[in-house]
């Protein structure tokens, strides 16, 4: 079985708490239904779906679901996500969500899995190289 750093956390656990986290999606304009579980350096876990909206522009997808979930819980430090869909191919996050959580962890590992649960494996900053930055002067 393979572990992750966060507490010998099992890739397989989180694997399948995205897989259950697509279920709760909201897809009916595109019909994908996205999951994703996010792990926190203490080890625990959130999940997203996508939520779609008539005003499709509104849409927000899986993985910044579970962020702004962790986040606005007070997670800070996390260690890995999994991204999971309906779809036979891998689920890579989108470029939105890479920016939004490039904010909190270039070496956040992303689990990009196939439907059944095979995953590849990359960082942010394999997927996001240079996301915007700004630092305001004070
Ligand atoms: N979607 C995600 O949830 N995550 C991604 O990284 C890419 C796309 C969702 C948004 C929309 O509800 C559906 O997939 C089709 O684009």
């Amino acid at each position: 079985m393979i572990k992750l750093p966060a507490m010998d956390f099992p890739v397989e656990k989180m694997i399948n708490t995205a897989r259950a986290a697509k279920e709760a999606a909201y897809a009916p304009y595109s019909g994908l239904r996205v999951g994703a579980a996010l792990l926190t350096s203490q080890g625990r876990l959130y999940k997203g779906c996508n939520i779609e909206n008539v005003s499709y522009g509104l849409t927000v997808c899986a993985e910044r679901v579970a962020f702004y979930k962790a986040f606005s819980e007070g997670e800070r430090q996390f260690a890995a996500m999994a991204v999971i869909s309906d779809l036979d191919g891998f689920c890579s996050p989108c470029g939105a969500c890479r920016q939004v959580l490039s904010e909190f962890g270039a070496d956040l590992k992303i689990y990009i899995c196939s439907k059944n649960g095979e995953f590849i494996v990359k960082t942010l900053t394999e997927l996001l190289p240079e996301p915007f930055i700004f630092r305001p002067s004070s």
